[in-house]
């Protein structure tokens, strides 16, 4: 088998990309309530005009951000030109009002991307950055896509969310520091079929450095089973129960 591709090779497979989308056709319960939540965090300072949508895929999650954000220009990107291609064709069947959709790597998005009320990324795209710098650069990014007070709604893979997880990287964290296994303590190697991408499961302590560092306040961060335990839906063992954070792009200069 092959070693692990990088995530704008794995996610461009075809074979991927249709099981990916077959199988995430709607925005969860969760998503909408975080989308919610960051969304009245940005509205604070009025109607939310414009939100990016960073690694939108098939664009699952697009009704959703419509839901929140009624009145606002949607902006999805997204670094696989398949998922583009499939995101404009989600788009053209469904009602979402005024949505561009467009290539590109939420770590470098062109300069004169006009700045948002809200920029969401879910369902654990940033994972898919499997370097320290990448996050850095992925956080830095979305706080310049951000007007001062805008807020951001994120999802990623959890370290310790479930039990044989948390066991797992423990031990892989070990190996590491021993440096008997590559790569980073939070890196496991996932996919479909023969293709192969490292995926990077994130502490909540590590998550919320890396959005204080890129100038990121108000940090909201739970995981999904705790949100679970608070509205009453208990969240399975076996969930990856990712992280859910919220945090508002602080009045100085993006970083
Ligand atoms: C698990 S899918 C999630 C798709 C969508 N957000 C959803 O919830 O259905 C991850 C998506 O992130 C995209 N992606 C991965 N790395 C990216 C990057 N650096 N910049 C932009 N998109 C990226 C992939 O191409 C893929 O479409």
């Amino acid at each position: 088998m092959a070693g692990p591709r990088s995530a704008a090779e794995y996610w461009s497979s075809p074979e991927v990309v249709d099981a990916f989308v077959e199988r995430n056709r709607a925005p969860l319960p969760y998503e909408e309530s975080l989308l919610t939540t960051a969304a009245q965090r940005a509205a604070r300072d009025g109607a939310l005009r414009r939100v990016h949508v960073l690694g939108v895929g098939g664009g699952r999650e697009l009704p959703a951000v419509r839901a929140a954000a009624p009145d606002a220009e949607l902006h999805a990107w997204d670094i696989s030109e398949a998922m583009v291609d499939r995101c404009r064709r989600f788009v053209a069947r469904s009602d979402l009002g005024a949505v561009h959709v467009r290539c590109g790597d939420l770590t470098d998005l062109p300069a004169d991307v006009p700045p948002a009320d809200l920029v969401v990324g879910v369902n654990a795209v940033c994972s898919y950055l499997t370097s320290a710098t990448a996050r850095a650069r992925a956080a830095a990014s979305m706080a310049r896509l951000l007007r001062p007070g805008g807020a951001v709604a994120v999802v990623v893979q959890q370290r310790r969310g479930r039990p044989d997880w948390a066991l797992w990287f423990a031990i892989r964290s070990f190996a590491t520091r021993l440096r008997l296994a590559p790569g980073e303590p939070g890196d496991r190697i996932n996919g479909h079929g023969d293709d192969r991408l490292l995926v990077h499961h994130y502490t909540a302590r590590e998550l919320r450095r890396m959005f204080h560092r890129a100038g990121f306040e108000e940090i909201e961060l739970q995981s999904l089973r705790s949100w679970g335990r608070s509205r009453g839906r208990p969240v399975p063992t076996g969930s990856p129960n990712p992280l859910l954070l919220t945090a508002e792009r602080g009045a100085g200069p993006a970083r």
